[in-house]
Protein backbone atom coordinates (compact mmCIF):
# COMPACT_ATOMS: atom_id res chain seq x y z
CA UNK A 1 0.00 0.00 0.00
CA UNK A 2 1.36 3.17 -1.39
CA UNK A 3 1.82 5.99 2.19
CA UNK A 4 0.44 8.82 0.06
CA UNK A 5 -2.82 8.42 -2.12
CA UNK A 6 -2.75 9.86 -5.73
CA UNK A 7 -5.39 10.08 -7.86
CA UNK A 8 -5.14 10.49 -12.03
CA UNK A 9 -6.72 8.99 -14.94
CA UNK A 10 -9.19 10.29 -17.62
CA UNK A 11 -11.97 7.86 -17.27
CA UNK A 12 -15.50 7.20 -17.59
CA UNK A 13 -18.70 5.81 -15.12
CA UNK A 14 -20.96 3.28 -16.49
CA UNK A 15 -24.32 4.39 -17.62
CA UNK A 16 -26.78 6.09 -15.45
CA UNK A 17 -29.30 3.51 -13.46
CA UNK A 18 -32.41 5.58 -13.05
CA UNK A 19 -31.94 6.23 -16.97
CA UNK A 20 -31.38 2.78 -18.27
CA UNK A 21 -34.16 0.89 -16.21
CA UNK A 22 -36.34 3.88 -18.04
CA UNK A 23 -34.83 3.31 -21.68
CA UNK A 24 -35.72 -0.07 -21.31
CA UNK A 25 -39.13 0.14 -20.35
CA UNK A 26 -40.02 2.89 -22.78
CA UNK A 27 -38.79 0.93 -25.34
CA UNK A 28 -40.54 -1.81 -25.01
CA UNK A 29 -43.70 0.16 -24.59
CA UNK A 30 -42.73 1.98 -27.68
CA UNK A 31 -43.99 0.89 -31.44
CA UNK A 32 -41.08 -0.01 -33.69
CA UNK A 33 -36.93 -0.26 -33.31
CA UNK A 34 -35.20 1.77 -30.39
CA UNK A 35 -31.57 2.27 -30.19
CA UNK A 36 -29.99 2.85 -27.05
CA UNK A 37 -26.32 2.78 -26.47
CA UNK A 38 -24.36 2.85 -23.05
CA UNK A 39 -26.99 1.67 -20.60
CA UNK A 40 -25.88 0.23 -17.38
CA UNK A 41 -25.29 -3.50 -17.35
CA UNK A 42 -26.22 -3.81 -13.75
CA UNK A 43 -27.48 -6.75 -11.92
CA UNK A 44 -30.59 -3.88 -11.12
CA UNK A 45 -31.17 -3.33 -14.95
CA UNK A 46 -30.97 -6.62 -15.53
CA UNK A 47 -33.57 -7.66 -13.34
CA UNK A 48 -35.72 -5.21 -15.90
CA UNK A 49 -34.62 -6.43 -18.77
CA UNK A 50 -35.74 -9.75 -17.73
CA UNK A 51 -39.19 -8.71 -16.26
CA UNK A 52 -39.57 -6.98 -19.49
CA UNK A 53 -39.04 -10.24 -21.24
CA UNK A 54 -40.88 -12.18 -19.22
CA UNK A 55 -43.63 -9.97 -20.65
CA UNK A 56 -43.04 -10.66 -24.14
CA UNK A 57 -40.90 -8.29 -24.73
CA UNK A 58 -37.81 -8.79 -27.09
CA UNK A 59 -34.94 -7.53 -24.93
CA UNK A 60 -31.46 -8.15 -25.68
CA UNK A 61 -28.64 -8.89 -23.32
CA UNK A 62 -27.14 -6.04 -22.01
CA UNK A 63 -23.42 -5.69 -23.20
CA UNK A 64 -20.68 -5.31 -20.79
CA UNK A 65 -19.24 -2.49 -22.85
CA UNK A 66 -22.18 -0.35 -23.10
CA UNK A 67 -22.05 -0.97 -26.68
CA UNK A 68 -25.32 -0.25 -28.87
CA UNK A 69 -28.63 -2.84 -28.43
CA UNK A 70 -31.81 -2.44 -30.61
CA UNK A 71 -35.39 -3.39 -28.92
CA UNK A 72 -38.10 -3.77 -31.22
CA UNK A 73 -41.07 -2.67 -29.25
CA UNK A 74 -44.91 -3.98 -30.16
CA UNK A 75 -46.41 -0.99 -27.75
CA UNK A 76 -47.46 -1.94 -24.13
CA UNK A 77 -51.08 -3.21 -25.81
CA UNK A 78 -48.56 -6.31 -26.75
CA UNK A 79 -47.24 -7.30 -23.31
CA UNK A 80 -48.82 -10.91 -22.47
CA UNK A 81 -49.44 -12.30 -18.71
CA UNK A 82 -46.34 -13.89 -17.61
CA UNK A 83 -46.06 -17.59 -16.74
CA UNK A 84 -43.90 -17.18 -13.61
CA UNK A 85 -43.74 -14.61 -11.17
CA UNK A 86 -41.56 -11.22 -11.90
CA UNK A 87 -38.39 -11.24 -9.82
CA UNK A 88 -36.97 -7.77 -9.58
CA UNK A 89 -33.90 -8.77 -7.30
CA UNK A 90 -32.68 -6.40 -5.15
CA UNK A 91 -34.48 -3.25 -7.55
CA UNK A 92 -36.52 -0.86 -6.12
CA UNK A 93 -36.99 1.16 -9.00
CA UNK A 94 -37.77 -1.88 -11.02
CA UNK A 95 -40.40 -3.01 -8.84
CA UNK A 96 -42.31 0.52 -8.48
CA UNK A 97 -42.13 1.25 -12.35
CA UNK A 98 -42.96 -1.39 -13.46
CA UNK A 99 -46.42 -2.03 -10.89
CA UNK A 100 -47.33 1.13 -12.84
CA UNK A 101 -46.94 0.12 -16.20
CA UNK A 102 -48.81 -3.05 -15.30
CA UNK A 103 -51.46 -0.58 -13.54
CA UNK A 104 -53.32 -0.49 -16.74
CA UNK A 105 -52.65 -4.16 -18.39
CA UNK A 106 -55.76 -6.63 -18.21
CA UNK A 107 -54.04 -9.68 -16.62
CA UNK A 108 -52.73 -10.76 -13.51
CA UNK A 109 -49.15 -10.88 -12.30
CA UNK A 110 -46.94 -10.75 -9.04
CA UNK A 111 -44.23 -9.07 -8.26
CA UNK A 112 -41.33 -10.07 -6.22
CA UNK A 113 -37.58 -9.41 -5.44
CA UNK A 114 -34.60 -10.32 -3.17
CA UNK A 115 -34.43 -10.34 0.53
CA UNK A 116 -33.96 -6.54 0.93
CA UNK A 117 -36.61 -5.55 -1.47
CA UNK A 118 -39.27 -7.81 0.06
CA UNK A 119 -38.49 -5.56 3.24
CA UNK A 120 -39.31 -2.41 1.33
CA UNK A 121 -42.39 -0.46 1.57
CA UNK A 122 -44.83 -0.88 -1.69
CA UNK A 123 -47.91 1.06 -0.25
CA UNK A 124 -46.28 4.25 -1.07
CA UNK A 125 -46.94 3.07 -5.20
CA UNK A 126 -50.05 0.79 -4.68
CA UNK A 127 -51.70 3.40 -2.58
CA UNK A 128 -51.98 5.82 -5.26
CA UNK A 129 -52.38 2.76 -8.46
CA UNK A 130 -55.30 1.87 -6.11
CA UNK A 131 -57.40 4.80 -6.25
CA UNK A 132 -56.83 4.78 -10.03
CA UNK A 133 -58.58 1.86 -9.84
CA UNK A 134 -55.70 -1.39 -10.00
CA UNK A 135 -56.40 -3.92 -7.30
CA UNK A 136 -53.04 -5.69 -5.23
CA UNK A 137 -52.91 -8.27 -3.33
CA UNK A 138 -50.01 -8.47 -0.74
CA UNK A 139 -48.63 -11.91 -0.53
CA UNK A 140 -46.10 -11.61 1.91
CA UNK A 141 -45.25 -8.97 4.80
CA UNK A 142 -48.04 -6.10 5.04
CA UNK A 143 -47.28 -3.22 2.35
CA UNK A 144 -44.11 -5.51 0.45
CA UNK A 145 -43.76 -7.91 -1.64
CA UNK A 146 -44.73 -10.52 -3.46
CA UNK A 147 -47.62 -8.55 -4.52
CA UNK A 148 -50.24 -9.45 -6.99
CA UNK A 149 -51.21 -6.83 -9.54
CA UNK A 150 -54.65 -7.01 -11.28
CA UNK A 151 -54.79 -4.25 -13.87
CA UNK A 152 -57.10 -3.31 -16.48
CA UNK A 153 -58.66 0.08 -17.17
CA UNK A 154 -57.97 3.34 -14.88
CA UNK A 155 -59.03 6.64 -14.20
CA UNK A 156 -57.32 9.95 -13.79
CA UNK A 157 -55.88 11.06 -10.43
CA UNK A 158 -54.35 14.27 -9.15
CA UNK A 159 -52.17 12.71 -6.41
CA UNK A 160 -50.38 14.48 -3.93
CA UNK A 161 -47.35 13.07 -2.77
CA UNK A 162 -45.71 13.14 0.73
CA UNK A 163 -42.81 12.77 -0.52
CA UNK A 164 -40.13 13.69 -3.50
CA UNK A 165 -40.08 10.71 -5.15
CA UNK A 166 -39.57 10.25 -8.89
CA UNK A 167 -40.73 6.14 -7.94
CA UNK A 168 -44.23 7.27 -6.86
CA UNK A 169 -43.98 9.79 -9.68
CA UNK A 170 -42.87 7.93 -12.13
CA UNK A 171 -45.39 5.03 -11.34
CA UNK A 172 -48.25 7.13 -11.34
CA UNK A 173 -47.25 9.17 -14.76
CA UNK A 174 -46.49 5.32 -16.26
CA UNK A 175 -50.07 4.23 -14.85
CA UNK A 176 -51.65 7.48 -17.04
CA UNK A 177 -49.25 6.58 -20.00
CA UNK A 178 -50.34 3.07 -19.99
CA UNK A 179 -53.86 3.28 -19.42
CA UNK A 180 -53.91 6.42 -21.75
CA UNK A 181 -55.59 9.13 -18.66
CA UNK A 182 -54.22 12.07 -17.40
CA UNK A 183 -52.76 12.39 -14.23
CA UNK A 184 -50.62 14.96 -11.65
CA UNK A 185 -48.46 14.80 -8.99
CA UNK A 186 -47.78 17.24 -6.98
CA UNK A 187 -44.63 16.27 -5.00
CA UNK A 188 -42.86 18.51 -2.21
CA UNK A 189 -40.12 19.21 -4.34
CA UNK A 190 -38.88 18.01 -7.45
CA UNK A 191 -37.58 14.80 -7.72
CA UNK A 192 -35.22 13.35 -10.04
CA UNK A 193 -37.27 14.04 -13.80
CA UNK A 194 -36.13 11.66 -16.05
CA UNK A 195 -39.61 10.20 -16.99
CA UNK A 196 -40.74 13.42 -17.56
CA UNK A 197 -37.70 13.93 -19.84
CA UNK A 198 -38.29 11.21 -21.93
CA UNK A 199 -41.45 11.13 -21.90
CA UNK A 200 -41.22 15.08 -23.72
CA UNK A 201 -38.89 13.69 -26.06
CA UNK A 202 -41.51 10.91 -27.27
CA UNK A 203 -43.50 13.54 -28.13
CA UNK A 204 -46.03 13.57 -25.03
CA UNK A 205 -46.93 16.56 -23.07
CA UNK A 206 -45.82 16.96 -20.07
CA UNK A 207 -46.00 20.15 -17.85
CA UNK A 208 -44.01 21.23 -14.62
CA UNK A 209 -45.05 24.19 -12.82
CA UNK A 210 -44.73 25.13 -9.01
CA UNK A 211 -48.01 24.61 -6.99
CA UNK A 212 -49.13 24.92 -3.65
CA UNK A 213 -46.90 21.69 -1.19
CA UNK A 214 -44.36 22.15 -3.78
CA UNK A 215 -44.25 20.96 -7.85
CA UNK A 216 -47.03 19.82 -9.78
CA UNK A 217 -46.31 17.68 -13.08
CA UNK A 218 -48.63 16.59 -15.14
CA UNK A 219 -48.79 14.20 -18.18
CA UNK A 220 -52.09 14.02 -20.48
CA UNK A 221 -51.21 11.12 -22.69
CA UNK A 222 -51.81 12.08 -26.41
CA UNK A 223 -53.35 8.18 -27.13
CA UNK A 224 -50.46 7.90 -29.97
CA UNK A 225 -47.91 4.95 -30.15
CA UNK A 226 -44.71 5.93 -28.57
CA UNK A 227 -42.35 6.11 -31.34
CA UNK A 228 -38.79 4.43 -30.30
CA UNK A 229 -36.30 6.09 -28.99
CA UNK A 230 -32.62 6.88 -29.84
CA UNK A 231 -30.77 6.98 -26.97
CA UNK A 232 -27.09 7.63 -25.48
CA UNK A 233 -27.49 7.04 -21.45
CA UNK A 234 -25.15 9.30 -19.65
CA UNK A 235 -22.74 8.37 -16.95
CA UNK A 236 -23.97 7.78 -13.58
CA UNK A 237 -23.97 10.56 -11.28
CA UNK A 238 -24.35 8.66 -8.47
CA UNK A 239 -21.31 6.24 -9.62
CA UNK A 240 -19.25 9.41 -10.19
CA UNK A 241 -19.68 10.37 -6.61
CA UNK A 242 -17.60 7.94 -5.34
CA UNK A 243 -14.40 8.11 -7.53
CA UNK A 244 -15.27 12.48 -6.45
CA UNK A 245 -15.08 11.72 -3.12
CA UNK A 246 -11.41 9.31 -3.91
CA UNK A 247 -10.48 12.28 -5.69
CA UNK A 248 -10.89 14.45 -2.87
CA UNK A 249 -9.28 12.35 0.25
CA UNK A 250 -5.93 12.11 -2.33
CA UNK A 251 -3.34 13.81 -1.06
CA UNK A 252 -2.76 14.75 -4.87
CA UNK A 253 -3.45 14.53 -8.53
CA UNK A 254 -6.39 14.98 -10.43
CA UNK A 255 -9.21 12.95 -11.85
CA UNK A 256 -11.29 13.30 -15.23
CA UNK A 257 -14.49 12.18 -14.72
CA UNK A 258 -16.09 11.85 -18.62
CA UNK A 259 -20.09 12.00 -19.95
CA UNK A 260 -21.67 12.14 -16.65
CA UNK A 261 -25.33 13.33 -16.08
CA UNK A 262 -25.24 16.59 -14.35
CA UNK A 263 -29.23 16.95 -14.12
CA UNK A 264 -29.98 19.43 -11.65
CA UNK A 265 -32.22 16.67 -9.33
CA UNK A 266 -29.09 14.56 -9.43
CA UNK A 267 -25.89 16.60 -8.58
CA UNK A 268 -26.37 17.53 -5.01
CA UNK A 269 -23.86 15.60 -3.69
CA UNK A 270 -21.43 17.85 -5.91
CA UNK A 271 -22.83 21.14 -4.09
CA UNK A 272 -22.46 19.27 -1.25
CA UNK A 273 -18.96 18.95 -1.19
CA UNK A 274 -18.88 22.18 -2.30
CA UNK A 275 -19.82 23.23 0.72
CA UNK A 276 -17.29 21.29 2.27
CA UNK A 277 -14.53 22.55 0.45
CA UNK A 278 -14.61 20.62 -2.71
CA UNK A 279 -13.91 22.34 -6.14
CA UNK A 280 -15.55 20.42 -9.03
CA UNK A 281 -15.26 21.73 -12.37
CA UNK A 282 -17.76 20.88 -14.86
CA UNK A 283 -16.19 20.90 -18.28
CA UNK A 284 -17.55 20.69 -22.07
CA UNK A 285 -21.20 20.58 -20.60
CA UNK A 286 -23.03 19.52 -23.59
CA UNK A 287 -26.70 17.85 -23.99
CA UNK A 288 -26.95 13.69 -24.45
CA UNK A 289 -29.92 11.93 -24.65
CA UNK A 290 -32.05 15.04 -23.60
CA UNK A 291 -30.10 15.72 -20.27
CA UNK A 292 -27.34 17.54 -19.83
CA UNK A 293 -23.68 16.29 -19.55
CA UNK A 294 -19.99 17.38 -18.86
CA UNK A 295 -16.90 15.84 -17.26
CA UNK A 296 -16.09 16.28 -14.26
CA UNK A 297 -12.59 16.98 -13.13
CA UNK A 298 -11.86 17.33 -9.36
CA UNK A 299 -8.53 17.09 -7.14
CA UNK A 300 -8.16 16.56 -3.55
CA UNK A 301 -9.52 19.07 -0.82
CA UNK A 302 -9.31 19.85 2.54
CA UNK A 303 -13.06 19.37 3.58
CA UNK A 304 -14.82 21.02 6.59
CA UNK A 305 -17.96 19.50 8.21
CA UNK A 306 -21.50 20.92 7.21
CA UNK A 307 -25.16 20.73 8.00
CA UNK A 308 -27.61 19.09 5.60
CA UNK A 309 -31.28 19.91 5.96
CA UNK A 310 -34.45 17.99 4.28
CA UNK A 311 -34.39 20.26 1.05
CA UNK A 312 -30.82 18.98 0.12
CA UNK A 313 -31.48 15.79 0.75
CA UNK A 314 -33.94 14.37 -2.41
CA UNK A 315 -31.21 15.34 -5.00
CA UNK A 316 -28.96 13.55 -3.09
CA UNK A 317 -30.45 10.91 -1.57
CA UNK A 318 -28.30 8.01 -2.99
CA UNK A 319 -24.86 9.75 -1.79
CA UNK A 320 -25.68 10.62 1.36
CA UNK A 321 -24.07 7.35 2.12
CA UNK A 322 -21.02 9.00 0.46
CA UNK A 323 -21.19 11.94 1.91
CA UNK A 324 -21.22 10.74 5.46
CA UNK A 325 -18.15 8.86 5.17
CA UNK A 326 -16.77 11.41 3.98
CA UNK A 327 -17.73 13.28 6.99
CA UNK A 328 -15.02 11.00 8.82
CA UNK A 329 -12.37 12.72 6.78
CA UNK A 330 -13.70 16.48 7.31
CA UNK A 331 -12.85 18.93 9.89
CA UNK A 332 -15.65 19.21 12.96
CA UNK A 333 -18.96 17.58 12.66
CA UNK A 334 -21.22 17.03 9.86
CA UNK A 335 -24.88 16.86 10.67
CA UNK A 336 -27.41 15.25 8.53
CA UNK A 337 -31.28 15.72 9.28
CA UNK A 338 -34.27 15.22 7.02
CA UNK A 339 -32.80 12.11 5.61
CA UNK A 340 -35.64 9.38 6.84
CA UNK A 341 -36.20 7.51 3.69
CA UNK A 342 -32.50 6.33 4.11
CA UNK A 343 -33.69 3.57 6.78
CA UNK A 344 -36.03 2.60 3.44
CA UNK A 345 -32.78 1.90 0.69
CA UNK A 346 -31.77 -1.28 0.05
CA UNK A 347 -30.88 -1.55 3.57
CA UNK A 348 -31.40 0.73 6.83
CA UNK A 349 -28.56 3.50 5.03
CA UNK A 350 -28.59 5.50 8.40
CA UNK A 351 -27.76 2.22 10.61
CA UNK A 352 -25.31 0.66 8.24
CA UNK A 353 -23.16 3.65 7.81
CA UNK A 354 -23.04 5.15 11.35
CA UNK A 355 -22.87 1.73 12.68
CA UNK A 356 -20.20 0.58 10.01
CA UNK A 357 -17.96 4.14 11.19
CA UNK A 358 -18.19 3.52 14.70
CA UNK A 359 -16.54 -0.05 13.86
CA UNK A 360 -14.03 1.89 12.25
CA UNK A 361 -13.13 3.88 15.15
CA UNK A 362 -15.05 7.12 14.13
CA UNK A 363 -17.75 8.78 16.20
CA UNK A 364 -21.17 8.65 14.48
CA UNK A 365 -24.56 9.15 15.77
CA UNK A 366 -27.50 8.34 14.72
CA UNK A 367 -30.90 10.34 14.24
CA UNK A 368 -33.94 9.10 13.57
CA UNK A 369 -34.11 11.27 10.31
CA UNK A 370 -30.03 11.26 9.90
CA UNK A 371 -26.76 11.17 11.83
CA UNK A 372 -23.84 13.13 13.70
CA UNK A 373 -20.22 12.28 11.85
CA UNK A 374 -17.12 13.99 14.06
CA UNK A 375 -14.36 14.10 11.64
CA UNK A 376 -10.67 12.43 12.33
CA UNK A 377 -7.67 11.82 11.31
CA UNK A 378 -6.83 8.55 12.84
CA UNK A 379 -6.04 5.99 10.80
CA UNK A 380 -9.27 3.91 10.47
CA UNK A 381 -9.65 -0.21 10.91
CA UNK A 382 -11.80 -2.74 11.14
CA UNK A 383 -14.22 -4.98 9.04
CA UNK A 384 -17.72 -3.47 7.86
CA UNK A 385 -21.10 -5.28 6.64
CA UNK A 386 -21.92 -4.30 3.02
CA UNK A 387 -25.41 -5.42 4.03
CA UNK A 388 -25.96 -6.34 0.63
CA UNK A 389 -26.19 -2.67 0.06
CA UNK A 390 -24.19 -2.22 -3.28
CA UNK A 391 -23.78 1.80 -2.21
CA UNK A 392 -22.02 1.21 1.48
CA UNK A 393 -19.45 -1.32 -0.14
CA UNK A 394 -18.64 1.63 -2.45
CA UNK A 395 -18.69 4.32 0.11
CA UNK A 396 -16.62 2.10 2.71
CA UNK A 397 -14.28 1.39 -0.20
CA UNK A 398 -13.02 4.70 -0.79
CA UNK A 399 -12.50 5.28 2.77
CA UNK A 400 -10.44 1.80 2.62
CA UNK A 401 -8.39 3.66 -0.52
CA UNK A 402 -6.59 5.70 1.99
CA UNK A 403 -3.29 4.57 2.60
CA UNK A 404 -2.92 3.92 6.83
CA UNK A 405 -6.41 2.83 6.79
CA UNK A 406 -7.32 -0.70 6.85
CA UNK A 407 -11.19 -1.84 5.65
CA UNK A 408 -12.52 -5.19 4.81
CA UNK A 409 -15.84 -5.28 3.38
CA UNK A 410 -17.35 -8.43 4.09
CA UNK A 411 -19.60 -8.30 0.77
CA UNK A 412 -17.69 -6.16 -1.67
CA UNK A 413 -19.10 -8.08 -4.81
CA UNK A 414 -22.68 -6.17 -4.38
CA UNK A 415 -21.66 -3.27 -6.05
CA UNK A 416 -22.34 -5.35 -9.55
CA UNK A 417 -25.88 -3.79 -8.71
CA UNK A 418 -24.88 -0.96 -9.31
CA UNK A 419 -21.10 0.05 -10.89
CA UNK A 420 -20.03 -3.25 -12.52
CA UNK A 421 -15.65 -3.13 -12.58
CA UNK A 422 -16.02 -0.57 -9.64
CA UNK A 423 -13.08 -2.24 -8.33
CA UNK A 424 -10.86 -2.40 -10.68
CA UNK A 425 -11.48 1.28 -11.47
CA UNK A 426 -10.78 2.07 -8.19
CA UNK A 427 -7.39 0.49 -7.66
CA UNK A 428 -7.16 1.95 -11.54
CA UNK A 429 -7.10 5.28 -10.13
CA UNK A 430 -4.95 5.28 -7.00
CA UNK A 431 -1.44 5.48 -7.13
CA UNK A 432 1.05 6.08 -4.72
C1 LIG B 1 -34.86 6.29 -8.28
C2 LIG B 1 -35.42 7.10 -7.34
C3 LIG B 1 -34.92 7.23 -5.96
C4 LIG B 1 -33.52 6.64 -5.81
C5 LIG B 1 -33.39 5.33 -6.49
C6 LIG B 1 -33.68 5.46 -7.98
C7 LIG B 1 -35.43 6.24 -9.64
O1 LIG B 1 -35.80 6.55 -5.08
O2 LIG B 1 -33.18 6.53 -4.46
O3 LIG B 1 -32.09 4.83 -6.35
O4 LIG B 1 -34.77 5.75 -10.58
O5 LIG B 1 -36.57 6.73 -9.82
P1 LIG B 1 -37.09 7.27 -4.43
O6 LIG B 1 -38.06 7.55 -5.50
O7 LIG B 1 -37.64 6.25 -3.45
O8 LIG B 1 -36.56 8.50 -3.74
Amino acid sequence: MPSRLHVSGDVTVPGDKSITHRALMFSTAAVGESRLRGLLPGEDCRSTASVLRALGCDVPGLPADGGEIRVTGRGIGAWTEPAAWLDCGNSGTTARLMMGLLAGRPFTCTLTGDDSLRGRPMRRITGPLARMGARFREAGAPGCLPIEVSGGPLQSIDYVSPKASAQIKSAVLLAGLGAGVPVSVTEPMLSRDHTERILGALGETVATEDAEGGVRITLAPSGRPLPPLRMEVPGDPSSAAFLVALALLAEDGELRIRNVCINPTRTGFFRLVERMGARIAMENARTAGGEPVADLVVGPARLRGIGVGAGEVPDAIDEIPMLAVLAARAEGETRITGAGELRVKETDRIAAVAGNLRTLGVEAEELEDGMIVRGTDRPLAGRVQAFHDHRIAMAFGVLGAQPGNAVEIDHPEVVDVSFPGFWELLRGVSGG
